[in-house]
């Protein structure tokens, strides 16, 4: 007899629909074996395998240019035009950068071999963060193994029980967890929305005078490519007494007359309390950062933040390519890649918008598709693959229910006729997809 803990059979008669339902199904179940929520979502992830084109856990078989081949979960391949990397000025295969790699390996060899609290920090991380404290004018910055490490890093580092995160309703994983973590007293006010915002801080300061309030937001917003008003968010925070977070994740060193992202369109280099940010977008790297103004909370964060002092420091190979990228981005180079994006992403979105498609938020190195229903996002990711354009597809619960969308990424690499060629296909498969969801249609193909 099977005790109460043997996994449940996976090869139950019943197969479920691969265009029906979410990981959120998947989330909780009340059973006492931890692992039957487990069993439930294998069987679901097998489903949508079967259906074909399955859009998660793909794998490049080379480096990420504007053509690539991906590797999918039953081992079939999908090659053509590439629009699901995020490196964005297309230095990954820079040859400077590449060079700068092999010559730390000849130099250090290929480990950190310590957390930063330790002795794992290598001398290359000195002019990796000053050269982003200069981008960033900011005259402090601290490395992190991950730029999710940083997130969830700073608000863990800083904030305690009694303290409150004021916080944008879609703000990164990494800062939610943090978030967490960190407080009971986790406040979301409405994306981008200042006033519902202050209207919390004001909640806040009114009942509890003495807490301590980080309010956090990011100067680009993956999923919708919009921005906040920076500016208007830091003076809340001074008004309130709160310090303020920006994740600059994704436009730092890509957006900005000199790379200096949304912060710097806006006017506010060096202006807002704390910064975090990754080197995984722009800058070709596994990694992330925080900037502060205060050195002591630069200090704290080294021993107080706990991905920083109980997790390895950032490799030597991993610390090159970053100042590579970096000296890059702030080179009359890295303008020169900055326009070029540019000019792929326009070339983008009016192909799109040409082809009767929705396009969401502003000009960017995420061009998010909006597609609706789940079933029409997973069929039309499907046809994008057999006719060679690659694109990620983004689902309920990373995006509200039935707001799926496809998140394309482009490279200053692409060209204007391949962003062209891409906004057809893809045109193509969201009229075919969303066809197939007319009244009376199956609902599995
Ligand atoms: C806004 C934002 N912050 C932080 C991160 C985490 O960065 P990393 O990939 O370096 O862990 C990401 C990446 O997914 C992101 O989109």
């Amino acid at each position: 007899m099977n005790s109460p803990l043997s996994p449940a059979p996976l090869d139950r008669p019943e197969s479920p629909d691969p265009l029906a339902g979410s990981t959120r199904d998947f989330l909780t179940r009340p059973e006492p074996d931890l692992a039957a929520k487990a069993v439930a979502f294998s069987r679901w992830h097998d489903a949508r395998i079967g259906f074909g084109g399955f859009p998660y856990a793909k794998r490049l078989t080379g480096a990420p240019t504007p053509r690539a081949a991906l590797r999918l979960l039953d081992g079939s391949l999908q090659e053509g035009l590439n629009f699901s990397s995020q490196d964005y000025l297309g230095l990954a295969s820079h040859p400077a950068v590449k060079a700068a790699a092999c010559a730390a390996v000849g130099c250090y060899g290929v480990h950190s071999a310590g957390s930063s609290a330790l002795a794992g920090e290598m001398d290359l991380a000195g002019p990796v963060a000053a050269g982003l404290g200069e981008l960033l004018r900011m005259p402090h910055v601290t490395l992190f193994p991950t730029g999710w490490a940083a997130g969830y890093g700073v608000v863990r580092g800083l904030v305690r029980e009694t303290d409150h995160v004021v916080i944008d309703l879609l703000a990164h994983n990494c800062l939610m967890e943090g978030a967490l973590a960190a407080t009971r007293k986790v406040v979301p006010f409405l994306h981008l929305d200042v006033a519902h915002a202050r209207q919390k801080l004001a909640g806040i300061r009114e009942r509890e005078p003495q807490a301590g309030i980080l309010l956090v937001t990011e100067s680009l917003f993956s999923m919708d490519a919009d921005t906040p008003r920076i500016a208007a968010f830091q003076d809340l925070a001074d008004e309130f007494g709160a310090r303020l977070l920006v994740d600059v994740a994704h436009d730092l060193g890509c957006l900005g007359e000199t790379g200096g992202g949304q912060l710097e369109r806006q006017g506010c280099l060096g202006r807002v309390d704390l910064v975090i940010g990754s080197f995984s977008k722009t800058f070709a790297s596994n990694g992330g950062f925080v900037g502060c103004r205060d050195r002591a909370v630069h200090d704290y964060l080294r021993y107080f933040a706990p991905p920083n002092t109980f997790s390895n420091a950032l490799g030597p190979v991993q610390l090159a390519v970053v100042a590579e990228t970096l000296r890059i981005v702030r080179a009359e180079e890295g303008g020169v890649r900055r326009t070029a994006l540019l000019r792929a992403v326009h070339a983008l979105r009016g192909g799109l918008v040409a082809h009767g498609v929705k396009v969401l938020g502003a000009a960017a190195p995420i061009v998010p598709t909006y597609i609706g229903s789940a079933a029409a996002g997973r069929r039309a990711v499907k046809l994008c693959g057999e006719r060679g354009v690659l694109v990620n597809l983004v689902e309920f619960p990373a995006v509200a229910r039935n707001a799926s969308r496809f998140r394309l990424q482009v490279m200053a690499t692409h060209t204007p006729e391949e962003c062209e060629m891409a906004a057809r296909v893809v045109a193509g498969a969201l009229e075919e997809a969303q066809a197939a969801e007319a009244p009376g249609e199956p609902s599995a193909a």
